[in-house]
């Protein structure tokens, strides 16, 4: 990577988390750091003080690191640009190499030649490597607001992407419990070490071809080609990273968790080609459930325990996380507010919906938590229909039977006071605890307090 192509891969970073392209001065400091100047050199070059310099130099050190997930500092600039640059360029080389120099690299035109480089001459033959070009398609991804925590779900995720390089992952869980704001802050996080990030939602239940043909339009464009390859070609010769949200729109309402309606039956065969063929790229989805062959996906390495074969269930927020989020809605902090968070299940959404409702009358957590049952309000209802409405009868009718339990119940007395035959009692449990209406801890099984309020 030539030093215009640093400053144009820099400059991308910056314009992406600032909104602006780099200034004078930052790009002094970037063309002084990769030309081994000391700051006291750039800022005499740049007709400034030392301090100025210094300044502009942390917050660019610090942007980049926070955006390539990696610790960039002035020492190391140079180094880490061009080994981002080599990893990209060599998992490209190394699976189409007589393509290598067909492949759009580095911005949407060609670059100009670097005026730094001794032998101008030399460098399209001896050195093919130049910045790969970024084709990042987010117009479908929801802006993130305030985004609190998740560290621990953000590493288990970036690991196993950048590290293991999985290729298919799911991310589920109950409606509102910030599956999207997730995939949306690990796509900020991560998004610099792909070629292509495509954000799509499935909200609209588009076929396997639609979908294929939308990608595949956006990989031939980039690629400045005229003819289409199949979808699985572009996901082998670059690094792409794609996600599908909303995948729960491909389902069928009324039956077991998992179950592709008619017209979505294709996506079988698309998702067990992404998680079986061999290709450079990842896709996560996101959703309520995750379809039933996903449950199979077996990773070579130890499973980690809150991402089973690549399957990560978002969980409730932490409480002082879920604390900031209400007192953004307005509500006031109170001694007891732990136990309001945890009623509703540390859910993002439901406490949001609550406490919004709670300042609109003017209630405070106290009066809350004195009247039993707590708050339900419409706006919650309406949010949970939309689940409710995908699941079938007999789960219906088990989750009727668990709301009227307060402790968590053991399988065998599940087994006594269920009315269906124990295989299909076996089978609803697991389609429950898919769709998280279920939790199951140490062989109990429950029901969060507001599900069970909401089928009791
Ligand atoms: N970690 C978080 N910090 C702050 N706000 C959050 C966090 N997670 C989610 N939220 C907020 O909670 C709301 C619900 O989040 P989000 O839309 O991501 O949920 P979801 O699980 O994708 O829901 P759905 O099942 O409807 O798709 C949003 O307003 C979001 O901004
Ligand atoms: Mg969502």
């Amino acid at each position: 990577m030539n030093l215009k192509e640093m400053l144009h891969f820099a400059d991308r970073i910056v314009l992406d988390r600032t909104g602006k392209h780099l200034d004078d001065l930052q790009e002094a400091v970037l063309r002084g750091t990769v030309q081994r100047k000391t700051y006291k050199e750039i800022a005499k070059n740049f007709d400034c003080s030392e301090s100025s310099v210094r300044k502009v130099g942390s917050e660019l050190w610090q942007i980049l690191s926070e955006e390539l997930d990696e610790d960039i500092k002035k020492s190391n600039f140079r180094s880490t640009m061009e080994r981002l640059q080599f990893s990209i360029v060599s998992n490209i080389a190394q699976k189409e190499s007589v393509q290598i120099n067909s492949i759009n690299f580095c911005g949407e035109a060609r670059q100009p030649p670097d005026t730094t480089n001794q032998n101008p001459q030399n460098q399209t033959t001896s050195n093919p490597q130049k910045t790969p070009t970024f084709h990042h398609d987010l117009s479908e991804m929801p802006k993130l607001g305030s985004f609190y925590n998740r560290t621990a779900e953000l590493e288990l995720l970036k690991k196993e992407i950048l590290t293991e390089k999985a290729q298919l992952l799911t991310i589920t869980g109950m409606i509102g419990m910030g599956k999207t704001a997730l995939g949306i802050k690990l796509v900020e996080e991560i998004k610099h070490q792909f070629e292509y990030v495509i954000w799509r939602s499935l909200e609209t239940c588009p076929t396997v071809a639609q979908l294929q043909n939308n990608l595949t339009e956006i990989f031939t464009e980039g690629d400045n080609q005229t003819s289409r390859l199949p979808l699985m070609k572009y996901l082998q010769n670059h690094r792409c990273l794609i996600i599908l949200d909303d995948i729960n729109y491909l389902f069928r309402r009324g039956e077991l968790a998992g179950h592709y309606q008619p017209k979505s039956e294709d996506y079988r065969s698309l998702f067990k080609q992404i998680k079986e063929r061999s290709h450079q790229s990842c896709f996560i989805l996101i959703g309520w459930e995750y379809p039933r062959e996903i449950a199979q996906i077996k990773h070579p390495n130890t499973p980690n325990p809150r991402l089973h074969g690549g399957r990560l269930n978002l969980a409730r927020l932490d409480t002082a996380s879920a604390h900031q989020i209400i007192a953004e809605q307005g509500l006031e902090p109170e001694a007891n507010g732990s136990r309001f968070i945890d009623h509703y299940q540390g859910n993002p959404l439901w406490l949001k919906t609550v406490a919004n409702f709670m300042v609109e009358l003017g209630l405070t957590v106290t009066e809350v938590l004195q009247n039993q049952p707590l708050l339900f309000p419409q706006d919650l209802k309406d949010i949970l229909q939309q689940p409710l409405a995908y699941l079938s009868e007999p789960e219906k009718q088990l989750l009727s039977l668990l709301a009227k339990e307060n402790e968590a119940i053991a399988l065998v007395k599940l087994l006594e006071i269920a009315p269906m035959p124990s295989a299909d009692l076996l089978d609803i449990l697991q389609s429950l605890c898919r769709r998280s209406w279920v939790e199951k801890t140490d062989r109990l099984y429950r029901m969060s307090p507001v599900l069970r309020q909401y089928l009791g």
